[in-house]
């Protein structure tokens, strides 16, 4: 407990303090939610215990590995270590062995596996395989060391396997030390151009961003840092990654994007993921001129994704994985057996808006769809007023479609899995031109007072018609309107399995086009 008390109030304070004020209020929660475990069947959670944030994220040995924060001795944070699964397609997934632990050091210290990155080093620049044809996976990972005197300091050292699952630690640790308490989560990509290794890392308090280079993933030079002067200051920075992308529209550009976690666009001490968009030269990032902060999702539960290293050469696709869940409430969540999740497999798209300005779109990747079973609903049109049922339509994973013609109407959208008087809302509303997800009524929102809250999302004004995508899964509301351009993703946990769907459009009607309604298979056993 000092250990842990000691890392809540020093290193991550602003991001972890809230776990501690609420675990009171976990105690009340609705009866009638005793029997849920609120595991999502196609989204990835651990077989047990404590996840957050998704770490190295990787395609190896004909696998993606998806490795995690995790803690194996309970279902709140601690003894952070490397949880491991793998899979074929970014859906289904295979538990793996823990790759790397949490362990105690001689002196009394302690080590914890914090975020970071996984690389397969095919040119063997690091030596570390000593066989010819056997290709390196390389961990590259912040050390957080604790000793209960002396406080913390946080290092990026790194482990390597040879054959996907069993890690060694790198003799020679630490890699990089500044001898502080903050400076964590790095991410490494190949530049090709230089044949280096970059990385990206994060000085979480001062919200500036470091890159280093390395010709063999042991000895790396400072290049440069960004940060500081843009950019939403109200969280601290933490898990930043960095790539290029083609702009969609734009034939022959491509940008280079910064994303990181900290800050969110209610700025009242939520936590989600922003972006900038520049160049990198190799050395050093210049941001292009954009009205910063941009956020990647406006709902309170995406946070700390970064996107899979060395996909399959014929797939150019950046795919990011967030962890589903925020800090504020994290620890109390009323799931059983498990707490945390992640986010579905999001693609990331660049595309010039209307206004000749640079934005990033995220949507499912198209794997999700592989997963869909039965259409249970499927209309070209409907005209609704007041409310209208989907008689059709029931249980908790769904993926939902549909378009709203925007009427006079002032609210229109969907309510989801309804119950009595809970229900979770997405919908249009006309007076301030969002979209918005209200789960004050979800269900078991007791557990913190930070949980029940309405998230928006502006919308383009030109009155044109609004594409909604909602992924439910269970625990979980995803929804990506006009093909990713507005996002928002939150948790919810309804009380009741039995659930029903109606679209809404408050006193005049509004038309819903092109409804598919699919119920989901599961994806993880
Ligand atoms: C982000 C984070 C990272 C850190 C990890 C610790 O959620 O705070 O900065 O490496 O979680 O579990």
């Amino acid at each position: 407990m000092t250990i842990l008390k000691s890392i809540l109030t020093i290193t991550l304070a602003s991001a972890f303090c809230q776990i501690v004020n609420f675990t009171e209020a976990h105690a009340q929660s609705v009866d009638s939610t005793s029997d849920l475990t609120y595991r999502p069947i196609y989204h990835f959670t651990p077989p047990q215990n404590w996840t957050n944030d998704p770490n190295g994220l990787v395609y190896y040995g004909d696998k993606y590995h998806i490795f995690y924060q995790y803690n194996p001795e309970g279902d709140t944070w601690g003894h952070m270590s490397w949880g491991h699964a793998t899979s074929t397609d970014m859906m289904k997934w295979e538990h793996e062995p823990i790759a790397l632990q949490d362990y105690q050091n001689g002196d009394g210290t302690s080590t914890m596996f914090f975020s970071g990155t996984a690389v397969v080093d095919k040119n063997n620049t690091s030596g570390l395989s000593k066989t010819d044809g056997e290709i390196p996976l390389v961990a590259i990972y912040t050390a957080h060391i604790d000793s209960a005197g002396t406080g913390i300091s946080q290092s990026q050292s790194m482990a390597y396997s040879l054959d996907g699952k069993q890690f060694t630690r790198y003799d020679h640790n630490p890699l990089i030390n500044l001898k502080t308490t903050d400076f964590r989560d790095p991410k490494v990509f190949w530049r090709e151009e230089s044949q280096q290794w970059i990385m990206i890392v994060a000085l979480p308090l001062d919200f500036r961003l470091q890159f280093y280079s390395s010709p063999d993933l042991k000895s790396w030079t400072l290049l440069s840092e960004f940060g500081d002067k843009l950019g939403d200051k109200s969280k601290i920075w933490e898990c930043p990654d960095i790539f290029e992308l083609p702009v969609e529209n734009e034939a022959g550009v491509s940008k280079w994007v910064i994303t990181l976690s900290g800050g969110h666009p209610q700025q009242n001490g939520n936590l989600g993921m922003q972006y900038v968009i520049g160049n990198f030269d190799g050395k050093t990032f210049t941001a292009d001129p954009l009205p910063y902060p941009l956020y990647l999702d406006n709902g309170k539960d995406f946070y700390a994704g970064i996107i899979f290293n060395n996909l399959p050469e014929s797939d150019t696709r950046k795919i990011m994985i967030g962890w589903e869940n925020s800090w504020e409430y994290a620890a109390t969540t009323p799931s059983k057996g498990f707490r945390g999740q992640m986010a579905a497999p999001r693609e990331l798209t660049l595309y010039k808006d209307e206004k000749g300005e640079y934005r990033i779109k995220s949507f499912p990747i198209r794997e999700v769809n592989n997963y869909r079973g039965n259409l249970l609903a499927k209309q070209s049109s409907v005209a609704v007023t007041g409310s209208k049922l989907l008689n059709s339509v029931s249980g908790n994973a769904l993926d939902i479609e549909f378009i709203i013609k925007r009427s006079s109407a002032e609210q229109a959208g969907i309510k989801l899995l309804k119950h009595g008087n809970y229900e979770t809302l997405v919908y249009y509303n006309k007076i301030d031109n969002t979209l918005k997800i209200d789960r004050t009524k979800s269900g078991n929102v007791s557990f913190s007072a930070k949980f029940p809250s309405i998230e928006s999302v502006p919308l383009p004004d030109d009155g044109g018609d609004i594409a909604i995508r909602i992924l439910v899964d269970n625990n979980s509301v995803e929804v990506f309107a006009n093909s990713g351009k507005q996002v928002l993703t939150d948790l919810v946990f309804p009380v009741s399995e039995k659930v029903t769907y109606e679209l809404f459009s408050t006193e005049v009607a509004t038309t819903f086009k092109d409804l598919n309604v699919w119920e989901m298979k599961p994806s993880m056993q």
